[in-house]
């Protein structure tokens, strides 16, 4: 018997074939993407792994059509990026909260359903209240941003980025700006999150052993012009536990990352 898993969206989630990328910096041409092919399936965990400067966020913001590529496709969906970004298929988290000061941290949660009338078009999506339970801010609804904690507000960050309940999340070094422990935290609210919701998340960091512990896969970047080096599976299952930290598999792949990035 063939059981149907219920979705109707594709199977590939995000598709980029042959995408380039060159920005013109005052007349003289400066190529960020070379040639970048990759699929991630619905349900991946996948992050983006490479040196400063090299094209990560210009990647993600192709993605997010926020820029259009020089060369290349990318569907998200089986959709140009801007049809997907108009269903709001896409929720964006960056690396600073970028919330509104004046606002609530609930009235910025809800903020993207009140942008084109989205949440009265769409009134069964998850309520703001609930995402805020979701990240563990219950009780901070009615509160100003200035009075949440860094990682408080970046929590707060991707309730705002799962509001418009979209099947895909692109995150751009979330949890680049917080302390180690607050860090860890997070990551394992952010893993809780996606087994709860199992969406596909696209997500880039600096740090090896974050890619590693979050992601079902680990893309590692070149130097800029930014080319795909080496795409490594993480062999290891969900759930993940900080303990899994500690384990030879774990120093596998992580000192494999190492060497691709090195080389
Ligand atoms: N809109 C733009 N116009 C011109 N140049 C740009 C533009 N956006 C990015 N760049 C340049 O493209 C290169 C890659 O930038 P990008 O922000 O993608 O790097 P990154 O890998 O995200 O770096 P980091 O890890 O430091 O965040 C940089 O040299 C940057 O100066
Ligand atoms: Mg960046």
């Amino acid at each position: 018997m063939i059981v149907s898993e219920g979705h109707s969206e594709p199977a590939v989630s995000i598709a980029l074939r042959g995408v380039s990328m060159t920005f013109d910096r005052g007349g003289e041409p400066l190529e960020v993407l070379r040639h970048v092919t990759l699929e991630i399936r619905r349900g991946e965990f996948v992050s983006l792994l490479g040196p400063s400067g090299c094209g990560k966020s210009t990647l993600l913001r192709a993605v997010a059509d926020i820029l259009s590529p020089t060369e290349g496709t990318i569907e998200v969906l089986g959709r140009s990026p801007g049809g997907a970004r108009r269903d709001r298929a896409l929720g964006m988290v960056f690396q600073q909260p970028v919330l509104l000061p004046w606002l609530s941290v609930e009235d910025n949660v809800a903020l993207p359903l009140r942008i084109g009338g989205w949440g009265k078009r769409h009134p069964s999506g998850p309520a703001p209240a609930a995402l805020l339970a979701l990240v563990g801010l219950q009780g901070f609804e009615r509160v100003r941003p200035a009075q949440l904690s860094g990682g408080m507000q970046q929590r707060a960050a991707i309730a705002r980025a799962l509001v418009s309940d979209p099947p895909i999340l692109l995150m751009d070094e979330p949890f680049g700006a917080l302390d180690a422990i607050t860090r860890d935290r997070l990551n394992e609210e952010l893993l809780r999150i996606w087994t709860e919701t199992r969406r596909t998340i696209l997500f880039v960091t600096h740090s090896i052993p974050e890619a590693v512990y979050l992601s079902s896969r680990v893309v590692v970047l070149s130097p800029r012009p930014a080319e795909i080096r080496r795409v490594v599976e993480v062999g290891m299952g969900y759930p993940r536990h900080p303990r899994m930290r500690d384990t030879g598999e774990f120093t596998r792949v992580t000192a494999a990352l190492r060497e691709a990035l090195e080389h």
